[in-house]
């Protein structure tokens, strides 16, 4: 266990996490995995392989593939499913630390709307995630194209949570006034994370093929760090006067100023992902690196720097 000189805790559609580190859906296994690693109390929370109805095998080999900038991927959503979950995963979800964020996937919205159900009802599940951004599935994005659809299929699924905040996940967003972000807090969203790997490509230039078995996927890591603080600064300068919803905000995060920009840009918590591949103990260096920071800026807390970057006016779009 870490003990925190600064306040670095903050809230998240009602939940306290000790700290602002949130381990990414993908990067930690079904979730529990990551305890066993990393000392307690450097992660706020740990977000759970996104889960589906059925087990998924995913995509064939290859489904990595590492890049100088960061990753490519077409996992595929691979999972236990949802039964298996419940079984097997369930009753590991307890910690004196981080609190677990239970993400959900699927073809359709029933799926959604089974999966949320099920976790609805789960103690150790004290925040729910809807993955509606996976760009390595055919219905993965099947909702982001179209503001309607999102505010429909994050109704639908907010109709089931009887007591459990939603996080809606989103892919990067470019439009002006971010219509699909927007859609998903009217549909219900309590909270957002953002962003998801970007749709990309590599192709092996002596067979002529691509890299990916499954022709493109999805990029993360460093390459993708200043889209997702665009983005992220977009989408606050969306709400006045601090209505803005929660924000986790990731991609590319591997150095603590890395996360320090994503709060600044309006992000409450940061998320990891592909740096933890690489070393899951660098969330202790990280949250090190927070704590220094927060004592410089001369304030209380962590949350008081949300959205604090000193500016003209972020255009929203
Ligand atoms: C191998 C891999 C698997 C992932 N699986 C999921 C997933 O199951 N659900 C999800 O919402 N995001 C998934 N993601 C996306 C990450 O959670 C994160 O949004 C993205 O990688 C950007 O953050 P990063 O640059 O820190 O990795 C995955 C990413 C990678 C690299």
């Amino acid at each position: 266990m870490i003990s925190l000189m600064s306040d670095l805790s903050v809230t998240i559609a009602g939940v306290e996490l000790g700290s602002p580190l949130v381990a990414a859906a993908g990067a930690a296994g079904c979730g529990p995995e990551l305890l066993d690693v990393v000392p307690s109390g450097t992660f706020g929370a740990i977000t759970t392989k996104s889960i589906t109805p059925e087990c998924r095998d995913g995509h064939p080999p290859w489904r990595l593939i590492e890049l100088p900038t960061g990753m490519l991927n077409a996992v595929g959503l691979a999972n236990p499913g949802l039964d298996s979950f419940m079984t097997d995963v369930v009753p590991h979800l307890h910690s004196n630390g981080p609190v677990f964020i239970g993400s959900m996937a699927g073809h359709s919205i029933d799926d959604y709307v089974a999966v949320a159900r099920a976790f609805d009802s789960v103690p150790g599940l004290p925040l729910v995630e809807a993955n509606m951004s996976c760009p390595n599935t055919g219905t993965g994005r099947q909702f982001t194209d179209d503001p309607i659809a999102m505010r429909e299929a994050v109704a639908a699924i907010k109709s089931e949570l009887k007591q459990t905040p939603l996080l809606v996940k989103l892919p990067l967003e470019m439009a002006p006034g971010y219509p699909i972000a927007m859609a998903a807090v009217e549909g219900g969203a309590d909270a957002l994370t953002f962003i998801n790997t970007v749709p990309a490509m590599s192709i092996d230039v002596d067979t002529r093929r691509p890299r990916l078995s499954n022709t493109a996927g999805g990029l993360s890591g460093p390459a993708v760090h200043q889209l997702a603080v665009r983005m992220v600064a977009g989408v606050h300068a969306c709400f006045d006067g601090g209505s803005c919803p929660p924000i986790i905000g990731l991609g590319g995060v591997t150095r603590w100023s890395d996360a320090a920009e994503l709060i600044l840009a309006g992000a409450s918590a940061v998320g990891l992902g592909t740096a933890l591949f690489a070393d899951p103990r660098l969330s202790v260096r990280i949250v090190r690196g927070l704590e220094r920071w927060v004592r410089k800026q001369g304030v209380a807390g962590l949350s008081e720097l949300t959205g604090a970057v000193q500016s003209e006016p972020v255009i929203p779009g």
